[in-house]
């Protein structure tokens, strides 16, 4: 699977500060079998962030677009809504299940406002911005994600067939 990882940051953008957050989950993609085809970063705000998701997932650049920052209350923040404007088929699951796991971590998980959806046959999910966050915030899904992708881009078609363990990251409680 093709995975592309947007860093949201204007300090990172204007090379004020050093991006760790995308760095990190390139390796973690990385590790779990994803080829890495592009990685940017962009400053806050929606309208740079819309017109990139838009750019790769409609020219089929990526299977997965994995975003870090923005997700909070400042009025900069405004990831969720860049991707909520691109995404043709909304999936709720996916940052429901960020902050259900996060939660145990830290209360302060029910502050980030994630979103992910799909666009074509690209999934885009938010992370949030600290690589803390968007590490533990990955770990939830990930196991699950490529099960979703299969679905999505074909190889499995349905859940029913693909035949794939149900089991997968699985933890108890
Ligand atoms: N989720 C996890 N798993 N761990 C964290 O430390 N930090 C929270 C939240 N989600 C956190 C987390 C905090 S403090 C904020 S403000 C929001 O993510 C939004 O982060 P962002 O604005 O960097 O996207």
């Amino acid at each position: 699977m093709r995975a592309a990882v947007i860093t949201l940051s204007d300090s990172g953008y204007a090379g004020q500060r050093e991006d760790k957050s995308g760095p990190l989950i390139q390796r973690l993609l990385g590790q779990a079998g994803y080829q890495v085809v592009h990685t940017a970063i962009l400053p806050d705000g929606r309208q740079p962030l819309a017109d990139e998701l838009r750019r790769l997932c409609d020219e089929g650049l990526a299977d997965l677009i994995l975003t870090t920052g923005g997700t909070g209350f400042s009025s900069t923040d405004q990831t969720p809504e860049a991707t909520m404007n691109v995404v043709e088929r909304p999936v709720p699951g996916i940052p429901e299940a960020m902050r259900w796991y996060s939660l145990r971590i830290t209360p302060r998980a029910m502050l980030s406002r994630a979103a992910a959806g799909i666009r074509g046959s690209t999934l885009i999910v938010n992370l949030p911005g600290s690589p803390k966050a968007a590490e533990e915030c990955l770990s939830a899904i990930l196991p699950t994600l490529a099960h979703g992708l299969e679905v999505l881009t074909g190889p499995a078609q349905s859940c029913a067939r693909s035949g794939m363990d149900q089991t997968e990251g699985k933890r108890s409680p």
